[in-house]
């Protein structure tokens, strides 16, 4: 439905919980000011209504976790059925048999569907977590300290993830407390390309941008110390990033061929956000790991870190009676419930096709905004991820235009995020229960906003 204001936004209401946020919130935490935010009530399909009863069309899933939409009916059921049965056990001790559930699940539809044989599974409570848990696996199975990680990624700001993750907005303030086995190399992106090259004409460019990168890898790769190599197949947070076709077949066979294992970090792109149910699945590429999360659960704080049978094997010992990587809320009941009866909805449609179909009308939308003003930038991404990068008079990126486009985009009732290295990509990643009206509507808002 698209949205309904029936207060000026933030309303009376939200304006009095932003006050007693700040109050009380640590800074740096939600951010805050005359327009930002509003405070969710409950949430329907493609809508959020606020504590002022606005409703709100929200282009966003919640940080991409929504993606069949808020509360469907069937996960409503399943979770309350499981709130009134059993919502803790002892996830590493005595666990729930939806935890047993789950982890098949996972195995059958990540490590079976590729015919790579079973896969073993690490539950964790976040995505950051779900990283963590992966590179120790890594750690484990190969011991080579080293890894490979790229440019513009986002992997969590959990210590472990955050020494991986290649911003330096979130790694600044925090580098001298991190870890030193990281290696950085640039994450081709043919919008930007970080190697200096030029199209000379499509596809074809100077300097060739895989022997440039392959030399690079092949440098560092060849002093034995890196054990693994650790990349999203979409960058998400980077601002919807699609690498060329020949990176990921690329990264696999330098992982084969230097003994290294290569995680996928899909922890956004999964589950058919990109329009295959792994964006890996574009370029028919297997990792030996992969982090998964966000849409698992349709909302409850609950991720994976899957592997094949073998690595995990190789990596864990038999357990003694004290495992090595637990939490308290390890296997959760409730976001197992949740995450099993989640998987059985993405399952039960082909979400891949519909996304596709939303993705390219989206693109084309964006693509008629594009050639309305200079300031629109390139648009990026597949499916239904994709990106809008903002630009200031001399085509630089404009984040601070990107924020006001934010703030005036929610004052009409639309609810979207910018992100991007820079911070001024607008990013559309919204419910695949979203309608072409509804795409149509948000656009044209957009448009008005920036004066089209
Ligand atoms: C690709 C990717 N990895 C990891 C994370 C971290 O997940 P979490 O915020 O659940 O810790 C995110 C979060 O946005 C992500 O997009």
């Amino acid at each position: 439905m698209l949205p309904e204001l029936i207060t000026p936004i933030p309303g009376p209401r939200s304006r009095q919980l932003s006050a007693e946020l700040r109050a009380h919130e640590s800074r740096n935490v939600t951010y805050v000011s005359p327009g930002f935010p509003v405070f969710w009530e409950r949430a329907h399909g493609v809508n959020v209504w606020d504590a002022d009863g606005n409703r709100f069309l929200d282009l966003t899933s919640g940080f991409g976790v929504a993606s069949l939409g808020y509360t469907p009916e069937k996960i409503v059921a399943a979770a309350q059925d499981q709130l009134a049965r059993l919502y803790h056990a002892m996830g590493d001790v005595h666990p729930s048999a939806e935890k047993s559930s789950l982890c098949r699940k996972l195995s059958e539809l990540t490590f079976e569907k590729w015919e790579l044989g079973p896969g073993k599974v690490i539950l964790t409570n976040s995505g950051s977590e779900a990283v963590e848990a992966a590179l120790k696996t890594a750690w484990l199975a190969t011991k080579k300290r080293g890894v490979l990680a790229f440019t513009g990624s986002y992997h969590g700001l959990g210590y472990g993830a955050l020494t991986v993750t290649g911003r330096h907005l979130f790694r600044d303030p925090f580098s001298t407390q991190l870890a030193d086995f990281a290696t950085f190399l640039p994450f081709p992106d043919c919008q930007h390309c970080p190697f200096g090259a030029i199209p000379r004409e499509p596809g074809v460019c100077l300097p060739d941008c895989q022997n440039t990168f392959l030399r690079r890898a092949e440098r560092l790769l060849a002093l034995g110390t890196i054990g693994t190599i650790i990349v999203e197949p979409v960058q998400g947070r980077g601002g919807e990033v699609v690498p060329p076709d020949w990176f990921l077949p690329l990264l696999r066979s330098l992982a084969d061929q230097y003994g290294a294992l290569l995680i996928f970090d899909e922890i956004y792109t999964g589950f058919h956000r990109t329009g295959r149910r792994f964006a890996c699945d574009h370029w028919d590429v297997q990792p030996d790991l992969i982090c998964l999360g966000k849409a698992l659960t349709s909302g409850f704080p609950l991720a994976a870190c899957v592997g094949t049978a073998q690595v995990m094997d190789d990596a864990w010992p038999e357990s003694t009676g004290e495992a090595l990587h637990t939490s308290t809320f390890l296997g959760n009941p409730l976001g197992c419930r949740m995450a099993i009866e989640s998987l059985e909805l993405l399952e039960q449609k082909p979400w891949s096709a519909k996304v596709s179909v939303l993705g390219d009308y989206l693109h084309s939308g964006l693509k008629k905004l594009q050639a309305t003003s200079s300031s629109w930038g390139a648009i990026r991404g597949l499916g239904l991820m994709r990106g809008l990068e903002i630009l200031d008079a001399k085509g630089q990126p404009d984040a601070a235009r990107a924020g006001q486009l934010v703030e005036s985009m929610l004052a009409r009732g639309i609810i979207i995020l910018s992100g991007g290295v820079e911070q001024n990509v607008i990013s559309f990643t919204p419910p695949f229960v979203i309608t072409e009206e509804e795409i149509d509507f948000a656009l044209n808002e957009l448009s008005s906003c920036s004066g089209g």
